[in-house]
């Protein structure tokens, strides 16, 4: 049966530069935003996430390659998997500096590591049409995510309540740069799915799964760092109540807002570039202060 014909991208063409940025960890207290541990790793959940959710993106999309027939599109393939490569490590070094101040991440982690490993993984023994399945499902997955990283880009570049609590300012700007080239990138997976294939069902069939796993994967992340953060040993416990209520301080991305944006990509018309704004995006990448550095090097 002959296949569709993708319908147009609409999109300008994205030229995705690798920023090889560093980060000194060496002075980041353990309670990055003073005295609120649990927006603090809630936060942090994201570090435990990300390593090896990031390195699963970079195999899919580098299993996707050869099935890619535009080449600009193959291009900004390229281009997502040079950044997703240095977020991951950027976020491993994070997880590293937990780990020497007392809060052993790695139990959480290697669930998260068997999940995009075994789970949602590469099967070897697929060939031919059911590779190429294979291969394209996963493609949805990480569109669906790059939704949500997306939004949490968007809100990072706009999270003033995080200055005006005084965050680290080295996490902050690890946040906002990772959120920016978010932004920057975050047509490139939707691309790529409608053109291997831009059937609806598939879409929205990639938001069902990982919509769920995502929230499912946050709430035991922030339960388990609060658990095993030595100076709290399990005092807090969380509630999305305190989530709604440190959203509204602007510490937070606000839950209800997330879940809105998700409903957002079920409809017909949706495309990436309606979320966030790649000039402001653009913008902070201009100053964020390890961006500029990694530049100079
Ligand atoms: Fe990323
Ligand atoms: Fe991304």
């Amino acid at each position: 049966m002959p296949r569709p014909t993708p319908p147009p991208r609409v999109h300008d063409s994205l030229v995705l530069e690798s920023r090889d940025v560093q980060f000194d960890w060496s002075g980041l207290p353990l309670h990055w935003i003073p005295d609120e541990p649990f927006a603090t790793h809630t936060v942090n959940v994201l570090h435990l996430l990300l390593p090896e959710g990031e390195r699963w993106f970079v195999r899919v999309f580098s299993d996707a390659l050869p099935m890619i027939t535009d080449e600009q599109l193959r291009e900004e393939v390229l281009g997502f998997i040079g950044q997703e490569a240095i977020h991951a490590e950027a976020h491993q070094e994070v997880l590293d500096h937990l780990l020497g101040q007392g809060l052993d991440p790695r139990p959480y982690v290697r669930q998260v590591d068997w999940l995009f490993r075994r789970v949602l993984g590469d099967k070897p023994g697929l060939t031919g049409r059911r590779r190429r399945e294979n291969v394209i499902e996963r493609v949805a997955f990480v569109a669906a995510i790059e939704h949500f990283t997306a939004f949490l880009g968007n809100w990072a570049l706009n999270s003033p309540g995080l200055d005006r609590a005084q965050a680290d300012p080295t996490m902050l700007d690890l946040l906002r740069w990772h959120g920016a080239e978010e932004v920057e990138h975050r047509s490139v997976a939707y691309d790529l799915l409608v053109h291997l294939d831009p059937g609806y069902l598939r879409r929205v069939r990639g938001m069902l799964v990982s919509g769920p796993l995502l929230v499912h994967l946050w709430v035991r992340g922030v339960r388990f760092l609060l658990a095993a953060d030595p100076e709290l040993q399990g005092r807090i416990r969380p509630t999305w109540r305190d989530a709604r209520i440190q959203a509204r301080r602007g510490l937070l991305p606000d839950p209800r807002a997330m879940a809105r944006s998700a409903v957002r990509y079920f409809k017909p018309g949706y495309h990436p570039t309606h979320e966030g704004s790649s000039s402001q995006a653009l913008s902070y990448l201009a100053t964020s202060p390890a961006a500029r550095a990694a530049a100079a090097r």
